[in-house]
């Protein structure tokens, strides 16, 4: 059965080694593999969820499309489009808030992350995102979603709502159930600086994380200043997974290098970290730079991005109409 792919990544700044690891690198894999209908969404609607400065917002949207073209994803094979343009999302959206349930949303750790101490303030599209993004993948009969561990519960979520929305009209089978896909082993990729919090675009610090943008330099003073502890390098899984931060930093080399976390292990055992550091930086610029290269290239085509983005548009709408004027006869519009 042919595949249909769909992922969705926020514009909200430079895209980092967590989104490449977690998320990016198999939207490569899997745009690649030529059986595959893949679609890759640049969520703005999702981004305004919490506050963003226009200008800014604007060229993130550019800067998400040149990093999913810089690490390899081909616009002849895939649909690139960012959210707003299609209406179907936000229509969807309403729709299945309908039918998706105050206790489901109530349970999503995400937005209790997200909103803090006052969630009095956070803005209703922060609660009701996940309903959003169910839209997102549902309007397009996706049955495979890649995305990072962080994503799980918000794609159990969208299981529940197809699920409902096709029990409550009697129409078995109209929402497709889709499969998330979360890579085994390195699926949440932590802030170099605390291995206990995930890497992430909004963490103050940039020394947290690698961004895809980052030049040579930036990444060798980020290795060199990366958290670790004063012990030789471990031995065995059980121990790895005792120490947080060698845990992430060897998951990144294992990831980046395409082998078992194991192997990693027997590679490195009983070395010193500046030792290992070292040849984490060899392979993060190796695999980062041409990437960062890349995306500094394109941010300069404007106009290459913004027609990417605007053919991209017009293949979704033509998807996503049809499937929305399906789901108002579906509720008696
Ligand atoms: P976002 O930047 O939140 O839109 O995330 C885009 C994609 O990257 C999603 O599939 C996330 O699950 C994934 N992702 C974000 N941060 C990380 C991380 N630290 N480790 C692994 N995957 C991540
Ligand atoms: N919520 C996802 C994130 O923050 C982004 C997203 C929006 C998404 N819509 C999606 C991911 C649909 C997969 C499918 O990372």
């Amino acid at each position: 059965m042919k595949k249909k792919i769909f992922s969705g990544v926020q514009p909200t700044g430079n895209l980092h080694l967590g989104n490449y690891l977690g998320a990016i690198k198999n939207f490569v894999e899997l745009n690649n593999e030529n059986e595959n209908d893949c679609i890759f969404c640049v969520v703005d609607l999702h981004a305004i969820t919490v506050n963003q400065d226009p200008r800014e917002l604007n060229n993130n949207i550019r800067g998400t499309v040149a990093s999913f073209l810089a690490s390899g994803i081909d616009p002849e094979k895939s649909i690139i489009f960012n959210q707003s343009q299609v209406s179907a999302h936000s229509e969807a959206a309403w729709i299945l808030s309908c039918v998706a349930r105050m206790g489901w949303l109530n349970r999503m750790t995400q937005f209790k992350e997200k909103a803090g101490k006052d969630k009095e303030k956070a803005s209703i599209g922060l609660y009701s995102y996940p309903v959003l993004m169910a839209a997102d993948i549902l309007l397009y009969d996706s049955t495979h979603v890649p995305v990072g561990d962080d994503q799980k519960q918000h794609l159990e979520l969208c299981r529940d709502i197809a699920q409902k929305f096709n029990n409550d009209f009697k129409i078995d089978n109209f929402f497709k159930i889709p499969e998330p896909l979360i890579q085994k082993e390195f699926s949440r990729i932590m802030s170099l600086k605390d291995g206990s919090k995930k890497m992430s675009k909004s963490e103050v610090s940039d020394l947290s994380r690698i961004n895809l943008t980052d030049t040579k330099d930036q990444i060798i003073n980020k290795i060199k200043k990366a958290k670790t502890d004063p012990l030789p390098m471990p031995s065995t899984i059980e121990e790895l997974n005792k120490r947080p931060e060698a845990k992430n930093l060897i998951c990144i080399y294992s990831s980046l290098a395409n082998i078992k976390l194991e192997e990693s292990i027997k590679k490195f055992s009983g070395k010193n970290f500046s030792e290992f550091k070292e040849i984490l930086t060899d392979i993060l610029i190796d695999k980062i730079i041409p990437i960062s290269v890349e995306i500094r290239k394109l941010l300069d085509e404007k106009n290459y991005l913004d027609k990417i983005l605007l053919e991209g548009s017009r293949k979704a709408e033509n998807i996503a109409s049809k499937k929305i004027k399906k789901i108002h006869e579906i509720v008696g519009f």
